[in-house]
């Protein structure tokens, strides 16, 4: 493994011809933001290579950071129901995160959240290239505004535009939805429920996509969402 400082950004990191499981050594060395010294390990992207659709979130949090898997806390055990829900089949996406380390602050004995910078972001973008590249999704799904202005533009708005379908060279369809995270943190149990709800049909709109286009025999992972 190459490990590489003071770059600022991974592209020398990428490797050529790349492949999932050469990015993913290469990017456990990464050192081209200062995010490597705070998180416990690189989180890299999860999922096969041939996934038709590639969730993107913003940068792992504390369990994914300790467990080196994206979308594995609270967030995602949130996503792993409301795929369900929406007929998707977890193990079929590829699931990764615009920034590969958690970034934090202490407060007490608990690791806080922050909010990437548009340096890291910048930093961090060419090994989502790489996955984007390699795995070729027919539908990109960007996880809350973070992701979907990495992606989408900084004047994306999710609150406006999450579920429609965006024109972008990234992929054939393209969207992007709220974050789960966004849900857990609603203030009581009536508004949660509306908000996983919409969740859930921006994901059935996935699904329906995935049904047209490969239901037909080539590829089945997907049950029919109500
Ligand atoms: N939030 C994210 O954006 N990504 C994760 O992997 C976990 C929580």
């Amino acid at each position: 493994m190459r490990i590489t400082s003071e770059l600022t950004t991974a592209a020398p990191l990428v490797p050529d011809r790349p492949t999932l499981p050469k990015l993913t050594v290469a990017a456990a060395g990464c050192r081209a933001c200062p995010l490597w010294k705070s998180g416990t390990q690189t989180v890299f992207g999860e999922g096969q290579r041939t996934a038709k659709v590639m969730f993107v979130g913003e940068q792992p949090g504390n369990d994914e950071d300790l467990a080196g898997r994206p979308f594995v806390g609270p967030a995602g055990r949130l996503l792993d129901r409301a795929l369900e829900e929406a007929g998707i089949d977890r193990a079929q996406v590829y699931v990764t995160n615009v920034v590969k380390h958690f970034k934090w602050e202490p407060r007490g004995k608990r690791r806080i959240h922050k909010k990437p910078s548009a340096r890291e972001i910048a930093a961090c973008r060419p090994w989502l290239d790489a996955e984007l590249e390699v795995v070729k999704p027919q539908v990109l799904v960007c996880l809350g505004a973070s992701a979907a202005q990495a992606l989408l533009g900084r004047e994306f708005r999710v609150s406006q535009q999450r579920g429609q379908l965006i024109d972008s060279p990234l992929a054939p369809h393209v969207l992007a939805t709220v974050h789960p995270s966004s849900i857990l943190r609603a203030p009581d149990d009536e508004s949660r429920r509306a908000e996983r709800k919409k969740f859930i049909d921006d994901l059935k709109k996935v699904s329906r996509i995935i049904l047209a286009r490969f239901d037909r025999g080539h590829f089945t992972p997907f049950r029919q969402a109500s």
